[in-house]
């Protein structure tokens, strides 16, 4: 695959940008000369980081606000934000059912809604789905559903976006060995085999950037 992409001079945001796959993703969006900016709901001493819950519209509006201020236009946009639950959807909390929905696909909407107009052609804006987005998997119901919402969103905003020359890539990755199933909101993850690391995650993603893809199935994901 041939590189077309000139990171240099770019400004990307990785939202949960401080995660398994975000922070890695981070990392190689700098090496390839990238201002990069990060940001989660949890507060650190990184310059590069915003605090910031993209569940909220208006923190989300504010992110997008402060990073223009500070560093004056946004090129890439990265949503590497997400939840897991486990469990049968009998007995899945309400509670669980609007988190999912909040984290996974709502803010997903909501930082596009915020970033877009910021955009100009050339940009790119990546959602990650996963392959569940695919096929979803019984205990993992509403999980599932959120991300199919995530891609079919995209397939929509790549349409839209394409007459604005933004570029929109849902990427779709198999159980990647993050620890995200670990920190499930609710519910205990089933017995996974091995999932891919998170560093091949990371580079596969930024090499859709690189070589002008506009999609990323899970069958285009290996370690
Ligand atoms: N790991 C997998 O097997 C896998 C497979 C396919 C797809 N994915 C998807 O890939 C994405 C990244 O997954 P991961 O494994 O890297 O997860 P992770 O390690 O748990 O990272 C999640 C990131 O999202 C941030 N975050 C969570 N809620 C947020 C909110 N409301 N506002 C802002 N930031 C928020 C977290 O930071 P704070 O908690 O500090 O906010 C963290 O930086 C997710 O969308 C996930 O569904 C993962």
């Amino acid at each position: 695959m041939d590189n077309t992409f000139d990171f240099s001079q770019k400004v990307a945001l990785v939202a949960g940008g401080t995660g398994g796959i975000g922070q890695l993703i981070a990392a190689e969006l700098s090496s390839r000369g990238c201002t990069v900016i990060t940001c989660s709901r949890t507060p650190n001493n990184d310059p590069m980081h915003i605090t910031s819950d993209l569940r909220s519209p208006e923190e989300t509006q504010s992110l997008i606000k402060t990073l223009l201020d500070q560093h004056g236009s946004l090129d890439i946009v990265i949503n590497a934000v997400g939840v897991v639950a486990f469990g049968e959807i009998i007995s899945t909390s309400v509670d669980t059912v609007e988190e999912l929905f909040l984290t996974n696909t709502f803010s997903h909407i909501f930082l596009t809604q915020a970033a877009l107009s910021h955009m100009t052609k050339g940009s790119v804006i990546v959602g990650i789905s996963g392959i569940i987005a695919e096929q979803n998997l019984p205990g993992m119901a509403t999980y599932g559903a959120s991300k199919a919402a995530v891609r079919s969103f995209n397939e929509a905003l790549s349409r839209e976006a394409r007459r604005l020359g933004i570029r929109v890539i849902d990427a779709r990755p198999p159980h990647t060995e993050t620890g995200l199933a670990t920190r499930a909101i609710e519910g205990v993850a089933p017995k996974f085999p091995q999932g891919l690391t998170p560093v091949s995650v990371a580079q596969r993603i930024v090499l859709a950037i690189a070589s002008g893809e506009d999609d990323l199935p899970s069958a285009a994901f290996s370690n």
